[in-house]
């Protein structure tokens, strides 16, 4: 029976479960017709009935017995010495508590339910019979409590780690809200002097570097807000980096499909494949409908295996200028793209430039490295 107390223990069974089951199989072993698991209240100073067996309706959960040296458990909870009363009428050591008695208990025994840290409480079996637990039996109680003691800990310890997870998520969070107002301040900032500086020219490029921090600092949204720390929604993600792209890309319109609906993306990875969306987006905003008002520009995202994410933006304009080589270019846009691509062991297909029109295809492995 200690060996199965133990296998729960160590299986990892729920702390409560565990207790019932302490006490189930503790009662069984020394064919007692009561057991119960105290746990200590500092507030109250008392011992509440936290898990038992054979005790009648509104005790375990509720019920209290005193922790003072003069209750039977008490005394085991503050002297860590066990405790046996066979003849709980004829007991000077101590008073019989009410839960006992109400129950016509006339024997019991008691343990302290300890792990390394402040005693949990006690481990205590009782019964109306006649009869006499013996030092055999107190051993046997002793060994259960032990099991219990050290399940207690490692409940304690799996708390404690809980709670340092849970503070460090919430600083993580903090840390992402305040990146992404930071970000949102600059790229604010920048857009102001992109549309108070005369020159058309460089208002074009600080509108276009305001636009890409926004794209930055709407990840660090997503993360501040998302349950995992590490991924974010790429598709979400891209639908609200395009939507803020609108107003750049008008009077041409933005369609955006993608299958899945949602696809859980490293957040630093989704930043650089929204970067690369946003610079080539943006280039057909700017050049693939010069004289075409309301035409469309397709974004879809789909993926074409498990092991991959593939992001295609197409237009049906005026296709790259003839020998147009990206590698070559030294405009800014053709070189990031070109970068963030292999930053992300990314395959970007350019469109031929004799092809109508302009399609990228942009493939990205799902993980960080795949076959690496
Ligand atoms: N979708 C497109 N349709 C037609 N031409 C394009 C398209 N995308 C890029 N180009 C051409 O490729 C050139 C390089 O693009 P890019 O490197 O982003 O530079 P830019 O700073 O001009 O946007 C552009 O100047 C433009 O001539
Ligand atoms: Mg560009």
């Amino acid at each position: 029976m200690l060996a199965e107390l133990g296998v729960l223990a160590l299986q990892g069974t729920g702390f409560v479960d565990l207790l019932n089951h302490a006490a189930r199989l503790t009662a069984e072993g020394l064919q007692a017709d009561y057991c119960k698991v105290l746990e200590y209240l500092p507030g109250e100073k008392m011992l509440l009935v936290r898990a038992g067996i054979g005790w009648g309706e509104g005790v375990v959960g509720k019920a209290r017995v005193g922790a003072d040296l003069a209750s039977p458990a008490g005394f085991a909870l503050q002297t860590g010495k066990s405790v046996i009363s066979n003849h709980l009428e004829n007991e000077e050591r101590f008073r019989t508590p009410e839960l006992l008695v109400q129950h016509g208990i006339r024997r019991a025994m008691n343990v302290i339910l300890q792990g390394d840290g402040s005693p949990f409480g006690v481990l205590e079996v009782d019964s109306k019979s006649e009869g006499e637990f013996s030092e055999h039996d107190l051993a046997f109680l002793q060994g259960a409590a032990n099991i219990l003691g050290m399940a207690i800990e490692q409940q304690r310890y799996q708390r404690q780690l809980q709670a340092a997870l849970d503070r460090h998520q919430v600083l993580l969070k903090e840390v992402n809200h305040r990146v992404k107002n930071s970000m949102q301040l600059v790229g604010s900032m920048l857009h102001l002097q992109a549309v108070s500086v005369g020159d058309p020219e460089l208002s074009e490029r600080l509108s276009e570097a305001s636009i890409r921090i926004s794209t930055v600092g709407r990840a660090y949204d997503r993360l501040a807000y998302n349950a995992d720390y590490e991924k974010i929604d790429l598709v979400g993600y891209l639908r609200e980096v395009l939507k803020d792209l609108e107003p750049s890309v008008s009077p041409s319109i933005i369609h955006f499909e993608a299958t899945p609906g949602a696809i859980q993306f490293a957040a630093d990875r989704a930043i650089l494949v929204a970067l690369i969306a946003n610079e080539l987006v943006s280039n057909a905003g700017k050049y693939a409908y010069p004289k075409r008002p309301g035409e469309t520009i397709w974004v879809e995202v789909a993926q074409p295996d498990e092991n991959n994410v593939s992001v295609s933006v197409r237009d049906g304009g005026v296709g790259l200028p003839p020998g147009f080589d990206p590698l070559k270019s030294k405009r800014l846009g053709a070189r990031l793209v070109t970068a963030l691509s292999s930053q992300l062991d990314a395959q970007l297909k350019w469109p031929s430039a004799d092809e109508a029109g302009a399609t990228f295809l942009l493939v990205v492995p799902l993980d960080r490295n795949p076959a690496g």
